[in-house]
């Protein structure tokens, strides 16, 4: 029978390196909280659960745990001991029996579910403790592995090493494996007489060894296990998490013209033959149909791009932004919680918002729907084949019948009727010849001048 797991993740850090007031887990790469990266790739199934270990106040850190992980036992560290004491607040989870206790940081959001698994297998074959190693290029401020063998003997942090000891670059990725027998007598044994006085979870090592427990090393990539303590760690992180997602949606058939700078989120999905050109951000909740083509520039959030669409160079699709098949949104056109219908084309220059555009409806240049008040949003009807001339308002709320003609420059702010003109601007006045006229009165005028002078 497969061994059943609790995974403990801590997530009480302040993020006080970060020099930032929200908390370090919530900070985003690939526009999700890092704590979601996390809580994503923890199995899902009867035979696992999930605690996480928050810091009090933090209302927002339970919230998204909650939001993304219904399931899980939420944990409060009142005092920020080490990491030790935050497993320990979840005592009563593992106190539950599970065979495996796997420990994850909330500030390591790059692991995958393959190499949580591997991290098991040693437990299986009978160690007490796995550790997840990585050769670090820079290991300065990562607990260091001191190994007997294929033995882990013990994990030093930066500050309690001996300059001998820092020169190793075998480091600790934070994740720990513990068997579930044991985990509590180890964590409990733990003190706190370190450099920095705190209860560090990696002090199990030495305890395990000396009760002679088996205590072992799996490695991986410095990639997947980036600590995140500094913006600059963040965003480090936030280009190899790029790297990834980039080289999925080109294997997925994605063309992406140059890979480099296009910026995906974790939840980006993509149908066949999509081709992106240069410089496109993606945002959340964002799907694109078979053959759209992002053009470049483009920023988009919380949209849905229907088969064929064409997006772009310079439009923003904001949240709610659904464009059916064939649609068009050119250059310096915002859509925000508009429905626009297959066929339909506002190419230059318009603000749709809290809108439903008709199919094949033409949205002219400089088109815009006023929807607020300052108080409050209203919408706007478009009919299907609608004509909406160029620099038009329509003030919200506002009905534009199917098949019916807006007169360029018109502010609309009546329903028009379906197959009708509405045109709203003053008559135009006509003088033949008059600037012409005009420019010989001035040219006289000003011989005279001179003249006289
Ligand atoms: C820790 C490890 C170090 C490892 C590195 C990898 C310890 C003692 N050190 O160091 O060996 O190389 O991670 O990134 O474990 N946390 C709490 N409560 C606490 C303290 C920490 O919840 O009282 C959480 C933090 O939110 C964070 C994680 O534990 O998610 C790690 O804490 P952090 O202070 O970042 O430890 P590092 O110095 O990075
Ligand atoms: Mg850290």
């Amino acid at each position: 029978m497969e061994r059943s797991s609790l995974t403990i993740v801590l997530a009480a850090g302040d993020g006080s390196r970060m020099r930032s007031s929200v908390p370090k887990v919530l900070n985003p790469i690939a526009g999700e909280p890092m704590l979601a990266h996390v809580l994503a790739n923890l199995p899902r199934d009867p035979r696992s659960a999930v605690a996480v270990v928050v810091a009090p106040h933090h209302d927002a850190v339970a919230a998204a745990v909650r939001r993304l992980r219904p399931e899980a036992a939420i944990f409060v560290q009142k005092e920020r001991l080490g990491t030790a004491h935050a497993v320990l607040q979840a005592a009563d989870a593992i106190a539950a029996g599970a065979d495996d206790v796997l420990i994850v940081f909330g500030d390591t959001p790059l692991i995958t579910a393959a190499t949580l698994q591997r991290l098991r297998v040693p437990l299986a074959q009978g160690s007490a403790v796995v550790v997840l190693g990585f050769r670090a290029a820079v290991p300065t401020g990562y607990g260091r592995l001191i190994m007997e063998g294929d033995q882990l003997a013990a994990i030093r942090e930066e500050n309690d090493a001996s300059p001998l000891e820092r020169m190793i670059t075998l480091c600790n990725a934070g994740v720990m494996a513990l068997a579930g027998r044991n985990a509590l007598n180890l964590l409990r044994r733990i003190g706190n007489g370190n450099a920095k006085g705190e209860y560090y979870l990696t002090d199990a090592i030495e305890i395990a060894r000396t009760l002679e427990l088996k205590a072992s090393v799996v490695e991986t990539t410095e990639d997947e296990v980036r600590g995140i303590n500094t913006k600059s760690q963040l965003a480090e992180a936030e280009a190899a998490m790029q790297r990834k997602l980039r080289d999925a949606a080109l294997a997925d058939g994605v063309t992406l013209v140059a890979p480099e700078t296009i910026y995906l989120a974790a939840d980006t999905r993509f149908g066949r033959d999509v081709t992106v050109e240069p410089f496109v951000v993606f945002g959340p909740g964002v799907t694109i149909g078979d053959g759209a083509v992002i053009r470049s520039f483009s920023h988009i959030a919380e949209a849905a791009i229907g088969a064929r669409a064409i997006v772009g160079p310079y439009a923003r699709l904001r949240p709610g932004a659904m464009l059916g098949e064939n649609v068009h949104v050119g250059n310096f056109v915002e859509v925000k919680a508009t429905m626009i219908e297959a066929g339909a084309k506002a190419n230059h220059l318009a603000y749709l918002g809290d809108a439903h555009v008709g199919a094949n409806a033409n949205i002219g240049a400089g088109t815009t729907t006023c929807n607020y008040d300052g108080f409050d949003k209203h919408r706007t009807e478009i009919g299907a084949g609608a004509f909406i001339g160029s620099n038009s308002a329509l003030v919200a709320p506002v009905k534009i019948g199917a098949g019916a003609y807006v007169g360029s420059g018109s502010v609309v702010t009546k329903d028009v009727p379906t197959d009708a003109l509405v045109l709203e601007r003053s008559q135009q006045t006509l003088k033949p010849g008059w600037a012409q006229r005009f420019r010989e009165m001035k040219l006289k005028a000003k011989a005279a001048l001179t003249r006289s002078q």
